[in-house]
Order: C-alpha cells, then sequence, then structure tokens
C-alpha cells in the first residue's frame, strides 16, 4: 500500500503492466464526460432551506501526532431552521443535514478541489438536473445549484461525489455525509431524538507512517474494492458512545468504499431493527445480526435500562465468509480481513435514566405493490452482475451515457419488476472473447492458487466460482421492495450472512451475494430523464459497473 496518489483508471493500468497492453477496455473507459452547463438559481423557486456546501481539502486530527490531509464538505446554512446543517466536530465528514419532507431545498455546491466534482443525494427522489449525474460535473471555481423539493419518506439518506471515474477516491479522501429526512408518520411515533438519536457514518481508512490517508493503487484495488486497515466511525478511531441507561436510537451508515459489516453486539444481545435505507419498517424486526453493505442504511433502537452504569456494549462487524473469493482476501493488503471479526464502536453507560420509552408495535405503513401490478409482471428487467477478469459490466456492458439499450427504456410513472443475478459465462456476448487469459489475471496475481494451471483451463472455468463476490447495487430514483432472494451456492458459506438481510422495508441499496437471485419492484415516477443504476462498490462503480435507465 502505498501513500495516496491521484491516478486515473486509465494511470492504474499503465501502471500495471500487462494489462495496459489491451487498452483499458472495462476498468474504466478513460474518456471524456460531455458537461452540462452548471445548474443556476431560478427565481421562481423559494427554498424553505437554502445552504452553501464547499468541496474543499482541509487536514483535520484523525491519529494521535499530525493531523491528515482530506478532502471534505464543509456547511453554511443561509436560509432555514438551525439544525438544517450540524457540523460534525474534528470529523472530516460533511455536516449531517436535517431536512422534513414537504421542504423546498436549494443547495448550492461550490467546487475548490483541484478536480471535477459533483454530488449526488443517495436514495432522494429528484429530477434529473438535481440528481448529481456525472455529465453535471463542475470544475474547480464554479458552483452547481441544486433546488429541488423532499419527496421521501423519514429516513436517514447519504450524499457524496458521483464523479466520472473519481467517485471512489473522492469519498475516500473524506467527500461524504448523511442527510435524515424526518415527516408528520415518524414524528407521530416519538422515537427517541436530539442527543438519544445518533447517526454513526462507518468507513474504513488507511494510513501512512505520516499518517496520511493511503489508497490501494493496484489492480487488486479496482477488481475487489478497496478495504483499510482501520474503522472510523463518523471519522474517528475507537469511537464510544456515552449513553444513558435509556433507549437510544443509532442509525448507521455504511460510507465504507467496498467493505461489508456484519454489525453485531458483543454480548448477542439481538439488534432491533426499525428502518432500513427508505425509511422505517412497519414492524421492528429483532436479529442476531445485520448484514450491512457501502450506502445501506440500518437504524437500530438500543435500550440500555438496566444496564450498569459503568457497563460496555460494543458493537462488532463478526465473522462471516462467502463475499469474497479466497484468493482476493489474501491478496488484500489489509490488517482487517473481511469477514474477520473486529470492533466498530462502543456505547459506554455512564449516566442512569428513569426513561422507560417502548417501542410501539406499529412503525409506519409501506404502500406496497404487487407483481400483478407491474407494467411486466412476466419480463422482468434484467440487471446482470458481470465480473471477469477484465470486466466490470452491468447487463454486458461497461457504463456509458448516451448508450441506452432497449431494456433500459422505461416509460415514466410505470412500476417495474427488476431481476438482478450474476451472470456466468463473463463476457459472452460482447465480442471480447480473445481477451481471455490476458491482462491481470495471465500477470501472475494468480500464481498462489492456481500454480500451474493454464490460463485456458481458467477460461474453461468462466471466472465464475473464483470471481464470484457480492454487490451491493444501487438504483438512483424512488425506492423498492424485495420481493424474492433466492440462492443457490454454499450453504455453509450462506449460513453466515443469511439472516442479516431486512428485506422487508423500502431499501434503494441491496447487497447481491454470490449465488443470489433477487427480484425487486420498484417506481419510476415523476422525472423523465437518465438515472443511473450500479454497484456501490465504488471501484466497481468506477470501473464500469454502471448502467442508465432512461425513464422516458
Ligand atoms: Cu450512492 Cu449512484 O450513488
Ligand atoms: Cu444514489
Ligand atoms: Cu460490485
Amino acid at each position: 500500500m502505498k501513500s495516496f496518489r491521484l491516478l486515473t483508471r486509465r494511470g492504474l493500468l499503465i501502471g500495471a503492466g500487462a494489462a495496459a497492453t489491451i487498452g483499458a477496455p472495462a476498468f474504466g473507459q478513460g474518456h471524456a464526460m460531455r458537461r452540462i452547463a452548471p445548474n443556476r438559481a431560478s427565481d421562481a423557486f423559494t427554498p424553505d432551506v437554502e445552504l452553501e456546501l464547499i468541496c474543499k481539502r482541509d487536514k483535520t486530527p484523525i491519529l494521535t501526532g499530525k493531523p491528515t490531509r482530506v478532502w471534505r464538505y464543509v456547511g453554511n446554512l443561509i436560509k432555514g431552521p438551525p439544525n438544517a446543517l450540524t457540523a460534525l466536530p474534528d470529523a472530516y465528514l460533511g455536516p449531517l443535514l436535517r431536512f422534513t419532507k414537504g421542504q423546498k431545498i436549494r443547495i448550492r455546491l461550490r467546487n475548490e478541489l483541484p478536480e471535477e466534482t459533483i454530488t449526488h443525494w443517495h436514495g432522494l427522489h429528484v429530477p434529473m438536473l438535481m440528481d448529481g449525474h456525472p455529465t453535471a460535473a463542475i470544475d474547480p471555481g464554479e458552483t452547481y445549484v441544486y433546488e429541488f423539493e423532499i419527496r421521501n419518506r423519514a429516513g436517514m439518506y447519504f450524499y457524496h461525489p458521483h464523479t466520472h471515474e473519481k467517485t471512489a477516491t473522492q469519498v475516500y479522501r473524506g467527500l461524504a455525509g448523511a442527510i435524515i429526512i424526518e415527516d408528520e408518520e415518524e414524528r407521530a411515533l416519538g422515537l427517541p431524538s436530539g442527543e438519544f438519536e445518533i447517526p454513526l457514518v462507518i468507513q474504513d481508512r488507511s494510513f501512512d507512517g505520516d499518517n496520511q490517508l493511503a489508497y490501494g493503487d493496484d489492480m487488486h484495488t479496482s477488481m475487489f474494492g478497496f478495504y483499510g486497515d482501520r474503522v472510523l466511525v463518523n471519522g474517528r478511531r475507537n469511537l464510544t458512545l456515552d449513553v444513558a441507561s435509556r433507549a437510544y436510537r443509532l442509525r448507521i451508515l455504511n460510507g465504507s468504499n467496498a467493505r461489508i459489516y456484519k454489525l453485531c453486539w458483543d454480548d448477542r444481545t439481538p439488534l432491533t431493527v426499525i428502518g432500513v435505507d427508505g425509511g422505517l419498517l412497519e414492524k421492528a424486526e429483532t436479529r442476531p445480526y445485520v448484514m450491512l453493505a457501502p450506502a445501506e442504511r440500518v437504524d437500530l433502537i438500543v435500550d440500555f435500562s438496566g444496564r450498569p452504569q459503568g457497563s460496555k456494549l460494543t458493537m462488532l462487524s463478526g465473522e462471516f465468509y462467502g463475499l469474497i473469493p479466497p484468493m482476493a482476501q489474501r491478496m488484500m493488503g489489509s490488517d482487517l480481513a473481511m469477514g474477520e471479526e473486529f470492533p466498530l464502536f462502543a456505547a459506554s453507560v455512564t449516566k442512569a435514566s428513569n426513561d422507560t420509552w417502548k417501542l410501539p408495535e406499529k412503525l409506519s405503513t409501506i404502500r406496497r405493490i404487487r407483481k400483478e401490478q407491474t407494467a411486466n409482471p412476466g419480463d422482468p428487467i434484467p440487471i446482470a452482475i458481470t465480473m471477469d477478469h477484465m470486466a466490470m459490466f452491468l447487463n454486458g456492458r461497461p457504463y456509458g451515457h448516451d448508450d441506452i439499450q432497449p431494456r433500459e427504456r422505461i416509460p415514466v410513472d410505470t412500476t417495474q419488476l427488476i431481476e438482478i443475478f450474476h451472470e456466468r459465462g463473463g463476457m459472452g456476448g460482447m465480442g471480447m472473447g480473445g481477451m481471455r487469459g490476458r491482462g491481470m489475471m495471465g500477470g501472475g496475481m494468480m500464481r498462489g492458487r492456481m500454480g500451474g494451471m493454464g490460463m485456458g483451463m481458467m477460461g474453461g472455468m468462466g471466472m465464475m466460482g473464483m470471481m464470484s463476490m457480492a454487490h451491493p447495487i444501487h438504483l438512483h430514483g424512488q425506492p423498492f421492495e424485495i420481493i424474492e432472494r433466492s440462492f443457490e451456492g454454499d450453504e455453509d458459506a450462506y449460513a453466515s450472512i443469511r439472516d442479516g438481510f431486512i428485506d422487508s422495508g423500502l431499501k434503494d441499496t441491496v447487497l447481491v451475494t454470490p449465488g443470489e437471485r433477487l427480484r425487486i419492484i420498484k417506481p419510476f415516477g415523476d422525472f423523465k430523464g437518465r438515472f443511473m443504476y450500479h454497484c456501490h462498490n465504488l471501484e466497481h462503480e468506477d470501473a464500469g459497473m454502471m448502467r442508465e435507465f432512461s425513464v422516458e
């Protein structure tokens, strides 16, 4: 692992030797993205909340000693209630934004970075022009004005850059923040709030000897994603929350580039889940653990009442396997192997409280859509995930704006049945068969395991077993329901994760593990335009595992 260097994917490929010879077909297209002019404020729009977000370089203390250079969002509230923007002290994370359903929001995004950027409001249902599409990227010194109305239900959302082929590195350097949306339905429940409601953003990072962020600028990182050596929660190491002996609401976002966590309490107290990406569940669910993939959110109630002062409860990432190929695990170059047990944060009971809040039985009503009510009950739109030794595709194609395929055209105001699955047979249909056996896998990375096995044989195996890994698939726009999850494969590995999926709520990101096939129902209402769907393993996203739906 070297110190952070700015390299384009093309730069990575050139640095990677053999792979460069095939001209970077999949790991980044290397082409410039067509741009639209930066959106300006409109006189016709009267915001309830107006704020400025500046993307800038900064330094912040993370480890003891020298501060760490980061890129971050710094915010100023121009208009609106004071709680609309809360800066996190001593953390690189962007300010916590708190909006209410129905509010009109204006955000002035100013780019003070040394490169282009654009911000996406992950999970929010907004028009394309307000969605942070890569074609909306702004250059250093420019400002992009977002104006939209909050249409989402109460929930925790996520803002982060969505810059063409630079999302992973920009998020990694620190550009990320949480958004909380409130609504009347949720307020009526009287859930723990104020100091008893704690947003927690989990990320992993690596540091060099000089306390600076280190990023694996190698093929392994672009293939499997970045896995850091240390866990940071709200930008801090070893975060310990001081809590009172009463109920708390913990709102957790996985803001990591690629790492998947298995949340569980160290004393095996079950987790009480009240919500996921798109807001509250109808009823709380109790689980031994919860899987949380990049960009997923989980809303937990944890009741510390009855716990003695001085006691401590630690949230761990528990042991699991099967989400990344064993070969990749070994070569990860991180001290924290994915699937190994390690602590995330702790809560220490320091105050007594007589508060005896009880979780309501019914939390919310989710308007469910039956399969028969979709536009295509017998003919799901495919999202086929291909991860081959040189390909990061969805539906057999890398990302390309203006490359809409027939199945990617969706009439506005329809609801679609979508099937997400792993594609067998790698690059079939792309006419790239001649590339098999060249590039990174031919370059010696497989030596340890493959020994003398010829590349022809690997081609014959279709790379499926070896390369299969979990992908958090995210769709922009309105949230979806998961109606089916089927699995065929290694039952033992699956047993270590299967109880951790919360499929009963509305989602915008879903983990599709090796051997799984999912069916989801998603509305495409209100806005025409191009809306992305992609893997939220950010290295995969930047490598081309992204496509667009054209809602028309
Ligand atoms: Cu969180 Cu298209 O992104
Ligand atoms: Cu998104
Ligand atoms: Cu992926």
